[in-house]
């Protein structure tokens, strides 16, 4: 196969070269504690740790832990550090949906802040360990709420906005939250998101002591006496020191809620320490950190990503950080391009979907920006397909600008496989490389681990700082679905080929997991909304190819008897699902079937559902053993 190899642009000059990047993989390889206890080292701790990693995979003896003995609060390292020397430095670049409408806020105004919002979490009550829920648009104050928790040690679980008041309430009741902190709205893409009323719906059942509501939009909303206030009716009466708790490294610092292939929701734990390890190093390995940069990442923080590369990466970096409260085609598509101008942006990482929805409005809406800031261009969340990636190396990058594809996943904390820009050749397509200290296998389903260039499952062989801990409240079902498939392994769920030059390529998942937009989705989520529907008996959910989401999510839907399948029903599921889990979750196609596919013992076969989905006709391979042969041809007749 030929395959386009770039070298790292003339005149990058990165602090971390070739020779660099070996010396790291040779000292990570040869003295592995030695070399995570060099990277703690960019913490300040007020007890260094002695010891770096402790974990076994296997079952009798499974744990995670880092830096065990160490202790630390992740807020003085994010803020109060920085102070004496760069308290002016502006920490955060707040990029309203409006251009130009935002604000900066320095490490100082940040830290006050912080500590405003600490002492109010304190005031009503809440202690170390407790957890804090965070419901907000893309504003300074949602990164000073999360740097509050983590200031008294409360644990932060911050619910994307785009989901629903469902979504939001089974959060809250899975972490049994003691204080929800939103906005009145958010505004996005000119759109106004209810904010405080999907709380309140949340709240309806199952109630929590405490609302701390930052205005947004001033929009009136209902406020429940006792319970909800206005964080500008306090903040002024506020200090601005609060006393950070000394955490051990292994106090929990975060749960975000991730969908797998089975199930609600999982909490992820993510820890102090360790996470704050692996942020730090990455964002400053993968991103050629420097001081002079302005970094924009585009995520949201109600994903990993916003949380590891829009929040405590940067600021445990002391760098400038964008928060973007947009969207890429609003006001026009030239949005982020004339963003990037405006800012001085010289770190641009944002998702495929984002990058191919843009190259489909051509060219013109980037040239007519300089862009003569960027010096960097990065990509996460799903994989990138070469045409995506030349485009945004050529166009958006002039082909100045090194381009990291990141491969990393909410359990992860941050990334293992990307580039070093200024190290590594590229190929559009691969995550190229695992980081030093990552160890990637390829398995097949009988357990073997494959050699040289092949394709299989990607389990990493070792732990590394960054990894979750478990999942909240059911340490069980992280054994489960992480380290039983391959015994002393931990399995990603991705699919993956490794080249003849050791270059991976993530293919994509191996299991019922659907990546539409980089939003990961459950199948089981979407197909339990389905069926809540009166007249719907089954749903069974696959993805298939989209040009710009990269998966879409195709439903099949065999209605109770004497139901009809018809454009209102189809309208009325999709509306469903819009309300239990959020619009990104919508099906894109709704198949009513007359039954699936199922094995004699009853099993849904998904191949089936899957390749039809993608359009195929013929190669469904063995259907033998399928209880009802026919149903495929039903199948078939039935396409949307
Ligand atoms: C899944 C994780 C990583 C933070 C955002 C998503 C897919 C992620 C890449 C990439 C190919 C990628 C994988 C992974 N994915 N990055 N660079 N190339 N695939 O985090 O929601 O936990 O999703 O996203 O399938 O397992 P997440």
């Amino acid at each position: 196969m030929s395959e386009t190899v770039h070298r790292v642009p003339d005149g990058f000059g990165a602090r971390i070269g070739p020779r660099e990047l070996a010396e790291l993989n040779a000292l990570a390889d040869a003295q592995p504690d030695r070399f995570w206890l060099d990277q703690a080292k960019r913490l300040t701790w007020n007890k260094s740790p002695t010891e770096a990693g402790d974990w076994s995979f296997d079952e009798d003896t499974f744990g995670i832990r880092w830096f065990a003995d160490g202790e630390l609060n992740l807020s003085v390292n994010c803020l109060d550090r920085h102070l004496p020397a760069h308290g002016d430095r502006v920490a955060l670049i707040f990029e309203a949906d409006e251009p130009g409408q935002g604000r900066s806020m320095t490490y100082r105004e940040l830290y006050e802040e912080t500590c405003r919002f600490a002492n109010l979490l304190k005031q009503r009550g809440v202690k170390r360990g407790d957890r804090v829920m965070i419901y907000m648009p893309m504003i300074p104050e949602a990164a000073a709420a999360m740097l509050a928790c983590a200031r008294i040690g409360a644990i932060h679980s911050v619910v994307f906005g785009g989901f629903s008041p469902e979504s939001l309430a089974g959060r809250i009741d899975d972490c049994d939250a003691c204080a929800v902190i939103t906005a009145d709205e958010g505004v996005r893409g000119s759109k106004y998101i209810p904010l405080k009323r999907n709380v309140d719906a949340a709240l309806e059942e199952g109630d929590v002591p405490t609302v701390i509501v930052v205005k947004r939009t001033g929009a009136d909303v209902p406020m429940k006496r006792g319970r909800d206030i206005f964080y500008s009716d306090w903040r002024d009466a506020l200090a601005t020191e609060c006393e950070p708790e000394v955490m051990n490294a292994e106090d929990p610092l975060f749960i975000l809620y991730t969908s797998g292939s089975t199930g609600k929701p999982k909490g992820v734990v993510h820890t102090t320490g360790g996470y704050a390890v692996w942020v730090a190093t990455t964002f400053d390995w993968v991103f050629d950190y420097r001081s002079e940069d302005i970094f924009w990442c585009t995520a949201d923080i109600g994903w990993v990503t916003g949380h590891s590369y829009v929040v405590y990466g940067p600021l445990l970096n002391r760098a400038t950080s964008v928060m973007f409260d947009g969207v890429p085609n609003y006001p026009d598509f030239g949005r982020f391009w004339e963003t990037v101008d405006r800012l001085g942006v010289t770190i641009f990482y944002t998702a495929p979907t984002a990058i191919r929805a843009l190259e489909r409005e051509g060219d013109d809406w980037v040239t007519r920006y300089s862009r003569r800031s960027l010096r960097l261009l990065g990509t996460v969340g799903e994989p990138i397909n070469p045409d995506a990636w030349e485009w945004y190396y050529r166009v958006v990058g002039d082909s100045r600008c090194p381009v990291v594809d990141t491969w990393w996943q909410t359990e992860t904390g941050g990334i293992l496989i990307s580039p070093f820009p200024g190290a590594t050749d590229m190929k559009p397509g691969s995550a190229t490389k695992p980081l030093p200290g990552i160890k990637p296998l390829l398995v097949d389903a009988q357990h073997n681990v494959l050699e040289g260039a092949t394709s299989g499952n990607l389990c990493i062989a070792s732990s590394w700082p960054g990894q979750m801990r478990t999942v909240w409240q059911d340490h069980g079902r992280f054994f489960e679905t992480y380290f039983k498939a391959y015994p002393g392994l931990y399995f990603t769920g991705d699919g993956c080929r490794r080249d003849e030059d050791g270059y991976y390529w993530i293919t994509g998942r191996v299991d019922d997991v659907i990546n539409v937009s980089g939003h990961r989705i459950g199948s089981a989520e979407v197909e339990s909304s389905l069926v809540s529907h009166r007249k719907v008996a089954e749903a069974a959910v696959v993805g298939y190819p989209h040009d710009i989401k990269g998966q879409a999510i195709y439903a099949y839907v065999t209605l109770n008897a004497g139901e009809e399948g018809d454009e209102d029903l189809r309208k009325e599921l999709i509306q469903e699902v819009r309300h239990d889990i959020g619009a990104f979750s919508a099906p894109e196609k709704i198949h009513f079937t007359p039954a699936l596919p199922k094995t004699r013992s009853g099993k849904i076969m998904r191949r089936i559902l899957r390749k039809i989905a993608e359009g195929a006709t013929d190669g469904f391979g063995d259907t033998s053993t399928l209880a009802d042969p026919t149903v495929v041809d039903a199948l078939l007749a039935g396409r949307q």
